[in-house]
């Protein structure tokens, strides 16, 4: 079964040789065909150029109307698997409460660790399939799924089950991560060892013996996971295979981002507080620094330094952080508008940082990430846009008409 899709307006992030991941200066880098043709055959890109040198024809046609094509977003961070909200928090938020000081009342992410413990995988699975549909309108075509709502072994589990159920049903490309250390659960307040303990002596087994996740993550910041507590989850997650990708530096410099790029973390995420020190040990690594606009923009929190990673030569990927309390969207295009608002990133750099850097923060990159032969064809057509400029933009509405996964339309 072959689709061509012809009459593309421009035809964005398009590559020759794969890169892995765009950085510094290059991260201005945009590749893009005007009045363009793209061929898909069965799950994959063919081919593609310029309209006046087409001479292919396909099964299907698509006539893009001079509407734009892009590769789908890769959302390398979301903690879409939960049951319940948390509009009553944001209301204290608003009033002024710190994170940590929710957090300190019971609420934040222990909320919703009570609320998913009581819900069936059916329940769970559900909602998630729903954030899932949507997501993929707005034109996510790839997503990592973190558990860390469960904090005991049999929900932890239970979360992973479903995000395995969710790989198995969804025309998304998904991939698990195991957040066993995302906070201590109530029943261990006050003995964090041996939380920590439960997580590398049985957790983390169990979920490599089921083949439940693909990464290990930790919260390792002021008032979670001690650096020295987020090394030996590291190492054990390493001995069963698991490569970290880790939550750091959101609330302090807490160290969180030596430990990641010293552990060979595939990106270390949030990184609100990265200085001198972060940046060099972010250089001397193959460590994504992933950041999560939304989060900060809904915490209000200060940003990440991004222009001066930029400028200091470092890639930057841009993940939603979907989850019910720090960023309650999944909408990549408002991430775009979010990084080029609040980070002064270009329109090129936020594209990049959103589709191939992304996916080498989800070790998709091989796969996914730009317009490429023999990568899976994950792609959307555009409602009709001017530039690709307009994309971050324009915000508030979906710019995304048509979502193409694995060659087939949704
Ligand atoms: O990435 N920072 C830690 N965890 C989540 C928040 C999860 C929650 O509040 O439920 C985050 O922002
Ligand atoms: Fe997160």
């Amino acid at each position: 079964m072959s689709l061509l899709i012809k009459n593309i307006k421009e035809l964005i992030q398009v590559e020759t040789t794969p890169t892995a991941y765009k950085a510094g200066a290059q991260m201005r880098d945009l590749s893009t065909i005007k009045n363009a043709w793209l061929l898909i055959e069965g799950n994959k890109i063919k081919d593609f150029g310029e309209m006046k040198n087409l001479q292919t024809s396909a099964d299907e046609i698509i006539d893009a109307e001079e509407c734009m094509v892009f590769p789908s977003f890769c959302d390398s961070h979301t903690h879409i698997v939960y049951y319940g909200s948390r509009e009553i928090e944001y209301i204290d938020k608003i009033q002024g409460l710190s994170y940590e000081e929710i957090a300190k009342r019971g609420g934040g992410i222990l909320f919703t660790v009570q609320h998913l413990r009581d819900a069936s995988e059916e329940e769970l699975f559900n909602d998630a399939w729903q954030r899932l549909e949507t997501i993929k309108q707005y034109g996510t075509g790839a997503v990592e799924i973190k558990s860390g709502y469960g904090l005991s072994t049999k929900d932890e589990l239970k979360m992973l089950k479903v995000i395995k159920l969710l790989k198995e049903k969804s025309p998304l490309t998904i991939k698990a991560t195991f957040l066993g250390a995302h906070a201590v659960p109530p029943e261990y307040k006050g003995r964090q060892t041996e939380y920590v303990n439960l997580i590398v002596n049985e957790m983390i087994p169990q979920v490599a013996e089921e083949k439940l996740a693909d990464f290990i993550d930790v919260f390792c910041d002021r008032g979670f996971f001690t650096p020295e507590e987020t090394a030996c989850m590291l190492e054990a997650g390493i001995r069963y295979g698991l490569r970290p990708k880790i939550h750091a530096n959101e609330l302090d410099f807490s160290g969180g981002i030596q430990i990641g790029t010293k552990y060979n973390a595939l990106s270390v995420d949030h990184l609100e507080c990265t200085g001198d020190e972060e940046i060099a040990a972010l250089l001397s690594s193959h460590t994504m620094p992933t950041l999560l606009p939304g989060a900060a923009f809904f915490l209000e929190m200060p940003f990440a330094p991004a222009r001066k990673m930029i400028e200091k030569g470092l890639p930057i990927a841009m993940a939603s952080d979907f989850n019910p309390g720090s960023c309650p969207s999944g909408n990549m295009q408002l991430v775009l508008t979010m990084g080029c608002v609040k980070y002064k990133l270009l329109p090129e750099e936020v594209i990049n940082a959103t589709t191939i850097n992304t996916a080498y923060a989800m070790d998709v990159n091989k796969e996914l990430g730009s317009i490429c032969k023999g990568k899976i064809a994950n792609v959307f057509i555009t409602k009709p846009i001017p530039t690709y400029q307009y994309m971050p933009y324009s915000f508030g509405d979906n710019k995304v008409k048509t979502v193409i996964l694995n060659g087939k339309v949704q």
